[in-house]
């Protein structure tokens, strides 16, 4: 668990506190409107809350979207969202450092929140850089001065290097918020010698990572097995020796996957028996499902989900676990044809009596859809920042806090 400090360890009444959230939502492309407003619900009840009842006065800064994509849009309905969840007036401007944003902050009274736009507007605010570097940014030169303390909260966006995430930890007494605690805690429960039997179930789309977390958790002996399923199981198939037929190799090839092939490869002759590939797999045939056994590979048509022969032989794995973690869904769950496999895994996960985590979006949403959140130990807030924790990186974020904590505040 990394040593950083918390709001435990600071004085909040009357203080200024910029607090760096990640309300990064999915936004209706035509609308423009937040469509899942778990993010900012998640700091409103806890870190936000927090800071309000014991008297702070409360600077939110957070991102939304990338400049020049669909979902780069202001913060302001955001703070609405801020304002129910509160149950209070959440003030909001349209600048982030400005002559004006500075009044603002300065007139704030104990207990009140004010929500600063976009951070993303800034155009220096993305590029990476060390806490020092990032302490000379405009941002941090005129904001720092008016704050008390700095509260990272976005463990989402903890492996951004930007201004907003590591900049004023070099200027200002820096803690972690509540849920950059809670979330660091329940990884380093799996991540820091887990309860045995660990197994990783890792599907998606994404093959490149699925190779770099097997390799972290098997050769530091954090997982026992690596159950493989998705897009991510093609690749482990193909690296067992499988040609799985014209249209799924073009996907690969498409998708630039096969250049994983070689690690997976020798990855799997290092873990023969800890590393499960599918072994059957269901293609569709005219709109329909038909399950074949790998054996009979190479196949025509496009393979959406895996066998009802893996979900029983995973089953067992996943039965026998004490710590879970799962990213990723075993096929294209979206299609009803093709939910059986996500459908009876995370089934498993979620009766399972051991701990498990589970993260990123498609995960997330197809729990909350198949109705199995409830039963899960953990849910990450995260995408790309648990994938780089659980391939065993340091994240920059996390990592400019443990280093302000060696000055106490
Ligand atoms: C996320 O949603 O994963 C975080 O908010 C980071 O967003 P980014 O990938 O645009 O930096």
């Amino acid at each position: 668990m990394p040593e950083f400090l918390t709001l435990d360890d600071v004085a909040l009444e009357g203080k200024t506190v910029l607090v760096r959230v990640d309300f990064n939502s999915p936004i209706d492309v035509e609308t423009k409107k937040i469509l899942d407003e778990t993010r900012i619900r998640t700091h409103g009840e806890t870190t936000i809350k927090e800071l309000v009842e014991k008297g702070a006065k409360v600077v939110v800064l957070a991102h939304q979207g990338r400049p020049g994509e669909p979902d780069f849009v202001p913060l302001e309905q955001h703070a609405e969202v801020l304002s129910k969840v509160l149950g209070k007036r959440v003030k909001y401007t349209n600048g982030i450092f400005e002559e004006g944003v500075q009044e603002a902050i300065r007139e704030l009274e104990n207990g009140e929140v004010l929500v600063l736009e976009n951070v993303r507007t800034f155009a220096d605010e993305q590029k990476k850089g060390t806490p020092e570097e990032h302490a000379k940014t405009e941002m941090v030169e005129k904001l720092a001065p008016l704050a008390d303390l700095f509260v990272n909260d976005a463990f989402a966006a903890a492996h951004r290097a930007h201004v907003s995430i590591v900049g004023f930890t070099a200027v200002l007494p820096s803690v972690a918020g509540r849920i950059m605690e809670r979330e660091l805690k329940s990884l380093s429960r799996v991540l820091e010698s887990p309860e045995k039997l660990c197994v990783f179930i890792l599907g998606g789309a994404k093959g490149d990572d699925a190779l770099e977390i097997s390799r972290y958790v098997l050769d530091n002996g954090i997982a026992d097995y690596v159950l493989t399923g998705g897009v991510a199981g093609h690749v482990f198939l193909v690296a067992r020796g499988f040609d799985l037929g014209k249209p799924n190799m073009d996907f690969l090839e498409r998708k630039e996957l096969l250049g994983f092939v070689p690690g997976v490869r020798e990855l799997m002759q290092r873990y023969p028996d800890e590393i499960k590939v599918p072994l059957d797999i269901a293609v569709e045939v005219g709109g329909k499902r038909k399950e074949i056994s790998a054996d009979e590979l190479p196949t025509d048509y496009p393979i959406f989900d895996i066998g009802a022969i893996t979900v029983e032989s995973y089953a067992r794995v996943i039965r026998s676990a004490k710590s879970i973690v799962v990213s990723g869904p075993m096929g294209v769950y979206e299609n009803s044809e093709f939910v059986f496999g996500t459908k009876r895994i995370f089934g498993e996960v979620a009766d399972s009596q051991g701990f498990s985590l589970a993260g990123g979006g498609h995960t997330v949403a197809a729990l909350q859809e198949l109705g199995l959140s409830d039963k899960i130990s953990y849910i990450s807030t995260a995408g790309g920042a648990l994938i780089e924790f659980l391939m065993g990186k340091k994240l920059p974020g996390v990592v400019a806090l443990e280093k302000a904590a060696t000055r106490k505040p």
